[in-house]
């Protein structure tokens, strides 16, 4: 996820704090990086890579300015090349912006610069801002109102910051993206102010800060800061302080990264919807992908990705299309796809070389690809002929959680917008709540009690049916990868073929249990042959059927449709799996014998 750093105030030493804040930033995940400082001119350096690469580019140079921003960059319009990296500038090179987000509206406004006559050196969204500045400048705007003209223009999220050559001001807003001002006025000295999308970016100079809320405006220069709302009247907004340990910052006050990235679902879901859905018209937008059409879908995929694969392939059989999912690594021996199928790729890192490997097979055998990936400009998203983007963010703990979440949302609209299913205003709306409901969840879950109950069980099994058949694979793939110990997950009617022998009142089952239809009434039946054996069970439940009656303890979900349900009772799944991790002290992040990108077969 991009990450910004802004400062004003720092005698000589601007150029420091910017780099100092960019490696704090570094944990988000970012593949290039750069910095602007404004004095007489605005000067810019920015690099694809590592920070590394940036203080190498900025060594020969002797860059230098009062006001100064920088930004890590994740990316989401165009691969990570020098060209797309931030600080982007306007045709003068006068105005330099950083940004965090998405502008939905970039196309038609950048269509408009050009027809105008401005000329852009990016594929990025962010480098509208930039001219847009340039034209209220040329119109006769002063700084403050041209940079709020062109926040005015923009739809979507953002997070912005601005610096204009002869200014040592920092101009920002925010619409649904974070940003923090950093307060350090009380000592003697002189006073500086910091901007940052995250708090470690500034946390080692200051521990006073300033949260912007949405549709707020800051200006920061070295005479103070001021805050006003879009009208421009001035906000009154609280100095708070913040008693983190700056090395834990980067986790936000979570004690894991995991527990941050699960708790980042809703804004993960948000991300993945953006611009893609209407409800009102009961639409999906997925570009050039919803001409796709096709007549049948092989999906490959690893681990988590091959349990999102087979919810997917799940959902477009329900649409009429027949479709499969295979473990990447078995690929080889799968049947070869029929006529102009598709094979679907889904993958987070977009690097796994069983994945990547299998898509290679796909087109050796004529099929065309697509990849469902988090990761933009990554090897699938080059090699596949389509890409659609799951856009969670980068993800730190080696475990999926935030990106399971996304692939799913990510699946559905894939399946939306390429075939006829019925009820799409229904699952539209599902998706839509999908955010609220996965944060009553978190606000809510009993999850740390149950795994408090059960932490010294000796296995725990996980069964669903249809499509919480692969929530229940991905709870126990969860709860062995990150407590090491042994857990499976099963279709609830394979219990009795085999698995049943090894239920005792030592193996809590897990049964993941939404709706009241049919699939609900069985999966009961399967609770009762395994409470019959003394088993503890936790339900997993939208309480519309009376399998309360029959568990132990039950971690309750917000009713939705079923396809949006799937997504809610795995958030309950990660968060037991979770806690137990954590009372027995595993190394939850970084799990033993695990990597977060597995780049051989
Ligand atoms: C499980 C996990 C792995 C990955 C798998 C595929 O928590 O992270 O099972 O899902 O290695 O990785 P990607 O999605 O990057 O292809």
């Amino acid at each position: 996820m991009c990450g910004i750093i802004g400062c004003v105030g720092r005698e000589d030493d601007t150029l420091d704090v910017l780099v100092h804040g960019l490696s704090k930033l570094e944990y988000r995940g970012y593949d290039s990086a750069g910095v602007a400082l404004s004095g007489d001119r605005v000067d810019v350096c920015k690099k694809s890579g590592k920070i590394e690469d940036l203080k190498g580019a900025l060594e020969p140079r002797s860059i230098g300015g009062a006001a100064g921003i920088g930004h890590t960059r994740w990316s989401t319009h165009g691969p990570p090349t020098d060209a797309n990296a931030h600080p982007h500038l306007d045709c003068t090179g006068d105005v330099a912006v950083v940004h965090n987000g998405i502008i939905e509206n970039y196309q038609s406004l950048r269509d408009e610069l050009v027809a105008v006559g401005h000329t852009f050196k990016s594929d990025t969204d962010t480098e509208v801002v930039p001219h847009l500045v340039e034209d209220a400048l040329a119109d006769g705007a002063d700084n403050e109102a041209a940079v709020r003209e062109a926040i005015d223009r923009l739809d979507g999220s953002y997070a912005v910051a601005v610096v204009v050559s002869g200014d040592d001001t920092i101009y920002a807003a925010r619409n649904d993206s974070p940003l923090v001002l950093g307060i350090d006025d009380e000592d003697e000295g002189r006073p500086a102010y910091y901007l940052a999308s995250d708090v470690p970016a500034f946390r080692d100079f200051t521990d006073r800060v300033v949260y912007l809320a949405d549709g707020e405006f800051a200006t920061l220069s070295a005479d103070g800061w001021r805050v006003s709302d879009v009208d421009g009247n001035a906000v009154d907004k609280d100095v708070d302080t913040v008693d983190w340990d700056p090395e834990e910052t980067g986790k936000s006050g979570y004690d894991h990264f995991m527990l941050k990235e699960i708790h980042e679902q809703p804004r993960a879901i948000r991300q993945c919807l953006r611009g893609r859905v209407d409800e009102m018209a009961a639409t999906v937008d997925i570009g050039d992908l919803g001409d796709l059409s096709p007549t049948g879908v092989q999906f490959v995929a690893c681990g988590t990705s091959y349990h999102a694969a087979l919810y997917g392939a799940n959902l477009l059989r329900n649409a009429g299309i027949p479709a499969q999912a295979f473990l990447a690594s078995e690929y080889a021996t799968s049947p070869p796809p029929i006529g102009d199928a598709l094979v679907v790729g889904v993958t987070q890192s977009g690097e796994t070389a069983d994945t990547l490997s299998a898509l290679r097979e796909a087109r050796k055998r004529g099929a065309r690809t697509l990849a469902v990936t988090n990761t933009v400009g990554s090897t699938v998203a080059r090699e596949c002929d389509h890409e659609l983007y799951i856009r969670a963010g980068p993800e730190i703990g080696v475990a999926a959680s935030k990106t399971f979440a996304s692939q799913l949302a990510a699946l559905n609209l894939f399946t939306l917008g390429t075939t006829r299913v019925d009820g799409k205003r229904d699952i539209i709306s599902a998706l839509r709540d999908l955010p609220s409901n996965i944060q009553a969840i978190l606000d809510e879950s009993q999850a740390k009690a149950v795994a408090e109950t059960y932490v010294d069980s000796d296995a725990y099994f996980f069964i669903g049916r249809g499509l919480q058949y692969p929530v229940a694979l991905e709870g126990a793939l969860k709860m062995k990868e990150i407590t090491y110990k042994h857990a499976e997950g099963f279709a609830a009617g394979e219990l009795k073929h085999g698995p049943l022998a090894l239920v005792t009142e030592d193996t809590p089952v897990f049964a993941v249990v939404t709706g009241d239809g049919e699939m609900a009434r069985k999966t009961i039946g399967n609770v009762k042959e395994v409470e019959a054996r003394n088993a503890p069970v936790v339900a997993v439940t939208d309480g519309q059927s009376d399998v309360g009656r029959y568990v132990d303890a039950v971690l309750e979900v917000p009713e939705t449709h079923p396809q949006a349900a799937a997504v809610l009772a795995n958030v309950q799944l990660q968060l037991v799996s979770y806690y137990v991790a954590d009372e027995l002290g595993r190394s939850i992040d970084k799990p033993r014998n695990l990597a977060k990108s597995v780049t051989v077969e």
